[in-house]
């Protein structure tokens, strides 16, 4: 009989954590192995595992999950641990509308706040874009470059939402263009995007945002339908 792979063996601890690091580090190194797939859809997070892994009391491992939890990359199970959360948690469509609403809201106060950091930054990240190939990659980079643009929004808690919501979508993209062979994601939108912030032009801004998040809901229903981004089925 042979012996089921522990998902945890695939992750990487170097040496002893400094205890006031422990929660940020357990985040980090869980979040990336979630988003590349190491720890796929269903896998059960002990506790008492996690804190023998990283060598570290449960506190910070509680602590760590729930922020991953607010993320949407597993549910907790109270005094158990965790389990890595479906893909696409719920309806992607209602998922989409609620995001489109709170990045539009985050675009609209942001853009009279932005700055020549704010638009080399988000310039780079398109740049970057060009070239990387890695799918995890693209995400973060994706991500990045929404978050140049909206992160002069002052609200805290919209801007977390925000993020958490970008996190999501990151975790669904990798598997989206690897399984899509879909090499690129819309850079003509980026492009316009940030024209549109530089020019402080607001209204055509949040449009232009609107379609580029509702061309992403029409993508996830096909990969959730198992069609491909043509319209043809995907061979099973
Ligand atoms: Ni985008």
């Amino acid at each position: 009989m042979t012996q089921k792979p522990n998902p945890l063996s695939s992750i990487p601890v170097s040496g002893p954590i400094p205890a006031h690091l422990a929660r940020s580090v357990i985040e980090e190194t869980l979040r990336s192995a979630i988003l590349d797939g190491r720890l796929p859809c269903g896998t059960a997070l002990r506790q008492q595992d996690l804190a023998d892994l990283f060598g570290v009391s449960r506190m910070p491992v509680r602590e760590a999950l729930r922020q991953l939890e607010a993320q949407s990359l597993l549910h907790v199970i109270t005094h158990k641990g965790a389990i890595v959360a479906p893909l696409v948690e719920g309806d992607a469509a209602e998922t989409y509308a609620l995001r489109i609403l709170l990045e539009s809201e985050a675009l609209r106060l942001s853009i009279p706040l932005l700055d020549a950091d704010d638009f080399a930054k988000a310039a780079r990240c398109i740049d970057t874009l060009e070239t990387e190939t890695d799918y995890a990659e693209i995400g973060t980079l994706n991500r990045q470059f929404h978050m140049a643009l909206y992160g002069k929004a002052p609200n805290r808690r919209l801007l977390n939402l925000v993020e958490n919501g970008l996190i999501e979508e990151e975790r669904f993209l990798r598997f989206n263009l690897e399984s899509m062979g879909l090499g690129k994601i819309s850079q003509d939108d980026h492009r316009q995007l940030l024209r549109m912030a530089e020019e402080r032009d607001i209204e055509q801004c949040v449009k232009a945002l609107e379609n580029h998040l509702n061309r992403g809901v029409e993508v996830i229903t096909r990969y959730l339908n198992g069609l491909d981004p043509l319209g043809k089925k995907a061979p099973q």
